[in-house]
């Protein structure tokens, strides 16, 4: 067991340890979410500790700052003055340089760091003497479901993807008997049926419409059929399920056979949604070009890989695009859209990996055999941590 924090907090070792939690407005542009709602800061207070807020972080996803004072938080530190003044400081995203800055050694920062992909990051951080808890990196094990980020922002991002779907398609979704004549229902496929892709396949089925889904991994099949979809797959297909529970990358040669399996399933479909990814690497290529030519004009695609490349030859992250007349959705933080429950789920998971850092006193251990805190911590101790790096 390590302690970390600040010397402020050493001192106190004698009585119950006071953790000082910040919390900052983000600063990346476009995000619209708050690490830690009213909510989550009042039980945190309950629990012993600080929540110290900047005025106004909470006010794009729709909390007000007399809602953090009501919930025993203390309100209207600047940027920098909060990062100095805690313990530890909680973000949605990256830490800006200057929040990295004025973070004193030995405090820790929670956040969704992309930790894989920001090397450099880690490294700052680590040089900054801070701790690094990289969000993205809690394992998907029954014990940590209420920490897992992934989840909880995906599961949203699904079901924004069917109401732009539902948008823009000049057509109803549910089956419509008029006496002008009936309507048949929307057909929506679904390509990946992780998390987001379920929570898509339910949304449209709410909305009515006629939807089927595809994935590598055989042991969805069960889950899209109780949602009332349907689950096509090749006959001979191989479970590309890996020990993890994550999909492994196909071969050349399956990922060929793929796309011609699918092609007719997304030339009758008015919506295709997608959510393929393969932890680590890019997204994989589901939708071609050319299998876009064959969808009806007026058709749409609704790419949740765009990120990461997309699962759609067409997608341009952060765009609407027509191809062949089909439009093209390929956007980019779908969570930040909905911050309002975007903020409210992030901040209970924030609130339980605290949980899991503060020990019977309230002060924060790192306990490095648990498997959650060996997997989220990349930096600690003026280092980068081995475990992560290999
Ligand atoms: P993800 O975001 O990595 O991938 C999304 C989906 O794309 C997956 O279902 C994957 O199989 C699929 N996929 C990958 N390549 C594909 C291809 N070429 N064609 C079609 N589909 C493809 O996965 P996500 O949604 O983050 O969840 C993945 C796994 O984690 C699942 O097994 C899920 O049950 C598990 N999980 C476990 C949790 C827990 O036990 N705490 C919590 C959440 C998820």
């Amino acid at each position: 067991m390590l302690f970390v924090g600040c010397d402020a907090v050493r001192e106190n070792q004698q009585s119950r340890l006071t953790v000082r939690i910040g919390v900052n407005k983000e600063h990346l542009e476009g995000e619209r979410r708050v690490a830690l709602t009213p909510d989550s800061a009042s039980r945190l207070v309950k629990a012993g500790h600080e929540v110290k807020v900047q005025g106004g972080c909470g006010e794009e996803s729709g909390y007000g700052d007399a809602q953090y004072e009501a919930a025993g938080a203390e309100v209207g530190f600047g940027v920098g003055d909060i990062a100095h003044a805690v313990d530890v400081m909680v973000k949605v995203g990256i830490p800006s340089e200057y929040e990295v800055g004025a973070l004193q050694r030995g405090s820790a920062i929670i956040g969704v760091l992309d930790a894989r992909r920001n090397t450099e990051l880690v490294s700052h951080l680590a040089e900054s003497g801070l701790t690094a808890l990289a969000m993205e990196l809690v394992p998907r094990i029954a014990r940590a479901q209420s920490m897992d980020v992934l989840s909880s922002q995906a599961s949203l991002a699904g079901y924004k993807a069917v109401l732009i779907a539902a948008d823009t398609i000049g057509k109803f979704f549910p089956m419509m008997m008029t006496a002008a004549g009936t309507i048949p229902p929307a057909q929506v496929l679904v390509l990946g049926a992780g998390v987001a892709g379920l929570q898509a396949i339910a949304t449209a089925k709410r909305l009515g419409a006629a939807v089927s889904a595809f994935d590598v991994r055989a042991v969805v099949a069960e889950q899209v059929e109780s949602l009332g979809a349907t689950f096509i797959a090749p006959p001979s297909a191989a479970d590309a399920e890996s020990a993890g529970g994550y999909a492994r990358a196909q071969t050349e040669d399956e990922n060929v056979r793929q796309q011609d399996f699918l092609a007719p399933y997304v030339a009758k479909s008015d919506v295709v949604i997608t959510t393929a990814a393969i932890p680590g690497r890019a997204a994989p290529l589901l939708v071609t070009s050319q299998m876009l030519s064959g969808m009806k004009p007026g058709s749409v695609v609704v790419d949740l890989a765009a990120e990461t490349g997309g699962n759609v030859e067409a997608t341009m992250a952060g765009e609407s695009v027509e191809c062949d007349g089909v439009i093209v959705h390929g956007p980019v933080n779908m969570p930040s859209t909905m911050p309002y429950h975007a903020s409210s789920l992030y901040g209970r998971n924030v609130e339980s990996i605290i949980g899991l850092l503060t020990d019977e006193n309230g002060g924060m251990m790192l306990d490095f055999d648990d498997e959650v805190i060996d997997a989220v911590c990349v930096a600690h101790d003026g280092a980068v941590r081995k475990s992560f790096e290999e």
